[in-house]
């Protein structure tokens, strides 16, 4: 029995997320919570003729019901980018959203396992790992920043350049969720570095670090990625669902407290130092959400020359999460 609640489920992201979702055998009840519209979409949703039972919750009075003994909590409640804002201009608005929702999670959900989907994830993730240490509730191993886009789209574009199957293109994607924070780690990535130019690297680097901006430019005004982050969603709340109660080894790149796993977490330490509480890495998944954390592995030099402009940036993204939830009430 597998409760997934997804929190801001009326939403762009949280409809598709929900509908993929719902096709899980995995799952036996999915619970949607949003202040908006949950209704409906339950009511829709629950016409499909899958096992798990849909549940539609609407508006604070009916959070607890909606996220009380969830075994995963998904949060892609928020507001999106327009054109011409970062990912930190959703800060002001955001933060809270997430800061109230983990509130919640940590009172009524405690041992969830914890996929943050609103951006700045950043900032995001810091955010509910402060909520759950406020609470006495924290376990660094269920609190995972939703980076799986960034893993998504370097399969797509390096399988388009180099002629392969995206699907089979494995690229790890390590640091954060924001422009030169997104690392993605061509030089690992069999029969690619060999096949691509110095240039076709740069290129190709630059377009996964701003994938997010070329969709926001294109939707013009009506938000950001919402199709390609569901699935991208779904891929990770499945993956971790299959390694923590279906015995599955699954091995995604996810933003997670390093202290997760401090001997693990040793190997990308020797590279970023020890500044960085958070990043994202290859983690190891299973029944205690992170088992462990994996080597990011040998770095090109122009790889090693992205990484301290991404940890500079980081520092600051994963401080301002931490100081929000210390200065709230
Ligand atoms: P959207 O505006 O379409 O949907 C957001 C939903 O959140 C709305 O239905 C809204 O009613 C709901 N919501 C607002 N406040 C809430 C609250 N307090 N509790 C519950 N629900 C609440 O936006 P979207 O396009 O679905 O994007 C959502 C978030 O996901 C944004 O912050 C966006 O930047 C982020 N995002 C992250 C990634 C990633 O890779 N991690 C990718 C794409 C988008
Ligand atoms: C993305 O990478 O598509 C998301 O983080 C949304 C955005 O604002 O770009």
């Amino acid at each position: 029995m597998v409760k997934v609640t997804v929190c801001g489920a009326a939403g762009g992201i949280g409809q598709p997320l929900s509908l993929l979702l719902k096709q899980s055998p995995r799952i036996s009840h999915l619970s949607l919570y949003d202040i908006v519209n949950t209704p409906g979409v339950a009511a829709d949703l629950s016409h499909i003729n899958t096992q798990s039972k849909v549940t539609g919750h609407v508006g604070n009075e009916q959070l607890k019901e909606a996220i009380e003994g969830s075994d995963v909590v998904v949060i892609p409640a928020g507001v999106p980018r327009k054109p011409g804002m970062t990912r930190d201009d959703l800060f002001k608005i955001n933060a809270s959203i997430v800061r109230d929702l983990a509130t919640a999670a940590a009172k009524y959900a405690p041992k969830a396992f914890m996929c943050i989907i609103s951006n700045p994830v950043n900032s995001t993730v810091p955010i509910v790992a402060e909520v759950f240490k406020k609470h006495g509730v924290y376990d660094p191993r269920r609190i995972f920043g939703v980076t799986t886009l960034d893993i998504v789209r370097a399969s797509t574009f390096i399988g388009g350049l180099i002629g392969a199957e995206p699907s089979t293109v494995a690229c790890k994607v390590v640091g954060g969720h924001s422009g030169h924070t997104i690392l993605p780690l061509i030089s690992q990535v069999p029969g690619a570095s060999g096949k691509l130019t110095p240039e076709q690297i740069e290129k190709v680097t630059n377009r996964i670090q701003f994938g997010g901006d070329e969709v926001v430019k294109a939707k013009n005004g009506a938000g950001s990625a919402t199709l390609s982050m569901a699935y991208a969603g779904a891929r990770f709340a499945l993956n971790l669902v299959e390694a923590a109660f279906f015995g599955k080894s699954i091995v995604e790149c996810t933003y997670v407290q390093l202290d997760a796993d401090k001997q693990g977490a040793q190997d990308t330490k020797r590279v970023i130092g020890n500044e960085l509480q958070y990043f994202s890495v290859p983690v190891a998944l299973g029944p205690n959400g992170v088992e462990s954390i994996l080597p990011i592995g040998s770095l090109s030099s122009f790889e090693q020359s992205l990484f301290s402009k991404a940890v500079a940036e980081l520092k600051g993204n994963i401080a301002k999460g931490t100081n929000f939830v210390a200065e709230s009430k």
